[in-house]
């Protein structure tokens, strides 16, 4: 497999924690770690266009297999010219596999060893997807990082549960690693394992034989405990190899980042920042606000006047209160430009905290176990 295309850079570890900092190199530009990454599931950031999502500090971006499949189809985005170019993102781009998304968002499916079948919610047809579909999809649409097909144990199941699915997830990433074609694309494998321990070690060492340009945690913040989150990322980072990305999925609330960085994680992702700003919350140094509030609607003063965003440059806190009472599609546009400059700088302040040797002594509060929400 061809993955002259990808490097892992480091360039500082923190001397107290695993945490580090450094450089993923893609055929589409370096992305700077830690780093928080944006979710554009139907390939665009809701409500964002890419040059403002440039200017949130956004450097790789998520997009779904799964959505893509089922609208508008992998094979207009190849005729396209690939999902950068059909979505005019110029940078870094990964897609995930559909796995997580077939259980997560289809009703009607039934999974075996050879994949997994069920009916598009859009339009009722029945479809087929075994490894080898989501990775040919994913090579048609063409993102620097494309993931394996995985299957996500839910919380809670039985031990025999998850070890079944987590073994099955290994059997289906030798089948993708064997299915994918383009050596300009990095296939990252996923651990999964659930809650315990052991299993997700095992898969750990099993996954990190195959020698693979990246490694992703899976399986988390599936309504487990938020504890158990770091507990699950500490006994797994070790044994992934230190020279290539870790990333930590669907992860990207303050804490369980900062905890994950703690613990040596890389990259990470959610849909927490644009979906608050559809609800008309903002993201404001570790807070939730509702800026519906009818607190804000006299409050002249910007979201946050330590932010350096578009938003925080512009706009005040009763403008954005007035926005959202009066339905304007404007306060989606600027809550989630806010939101997401929000999650990215965090990851870029402890990124630089690490290259500093100040991580512990900056960040302490969000490594100590969670007291109140965020
Ligand atoms: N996104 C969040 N968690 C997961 C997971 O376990 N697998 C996949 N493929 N995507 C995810
Ligand atoms: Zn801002």
């Amino acid at each position: 497999m061809g993955t002259d295309h990808f490097s892992f850079e480091h360039q500082a570890s923190c001397c107290h924690t695993k945490a580090r900092a450094g450089i993923f190199h893609t055929p589409h530009g370096p992305v700077h770690t830690p780093r928080f990454m944006p979710v554009g599931t139907l390939a665009n950031v809701k409500t964002i266009t890419p040059s403002q999502l440039k200017d949130t500090g956004a450097q790789m971006v998520l997009s779904n297999t799964y959505h893509l499949h089922l609208q508008p189809g992998e094979d207009l985005v190849a005729e396209a010219g690939g999902l950068h170019k059909f979505m005019g993102w110029s940078g870094p781009m990964l897609t995930d596999s559909g796995g997580f998304q077939v259980f997560s968002l289809s009703k009607i499916r039934t999974i075996s060893e050879e994949g997994v079948t069920f009916r598009s919610p859009r339009d009722g047809r029945v479809i087929y997807m075994p490894p080898e579909e989501s990775i040919r999809i994913q090579n048609q649409l063409g993102a620097d990082v494309i993931m394996a097909f995985d299957e996500c144990p839910p919380y809670p199941a039985h031990r025999e549960a998850v070890e079944a699915a987590t073994q099955r997830t290994y059997r289906w990433l030798t089948r993708c690693i064997e299915a994918h074609q383009r050596n300009d694309q990095a296939l990252f494998g996923i651990v999964q394992g659930g809650v315990h321990l052991d299993l997700r070690q095992a898969a750990a060492e099993q996954l990190v034989e195959l020698d693979l340009p990246g490694y992703a945690i899976g399986g988390v913040s599936v309504g487990e405990p938020p504890e158990l989150i770091e507990k699950i990322v500490q006994a797994t980072t070790p044994l992934l190899p230190p020279d290539k990305p870790r990333y930590l999925m669907g992860v990207g609330t303050y804490r369980e980042m900062a905890q994950a960085i703690a613990a040596g994680m890389d990259l990470f992702d959610c849909v927490i920042p644009t979906r608050l700003a559809r609800h008309g919350a903002a993201l404001v140094q570790g807070e939730r606000w509702n800026l519906k509030n009818q607190k804000f609607r006299r409050d002249l003063t910007p979201l946050d006047s330590t932010c350096t965003c578009y938003t925080c440059k512009n706009f005040t806190r009763a403008y954005l209160c007035h926005l959202i009472h009066a339905h304007e599609l404007l306060a989606y546009t600027l809550l989630s430009i806010h939101n997401i400059t929000e999650l990215i700088r965090f990851t870029q302040a402890i990124r630089k905290a690490i290259l500093q040797n100040q991580f512990v002594a900056k960040f302490q509060q969000w490594l100590e176990p969670s007291t109140s929400s965020s």
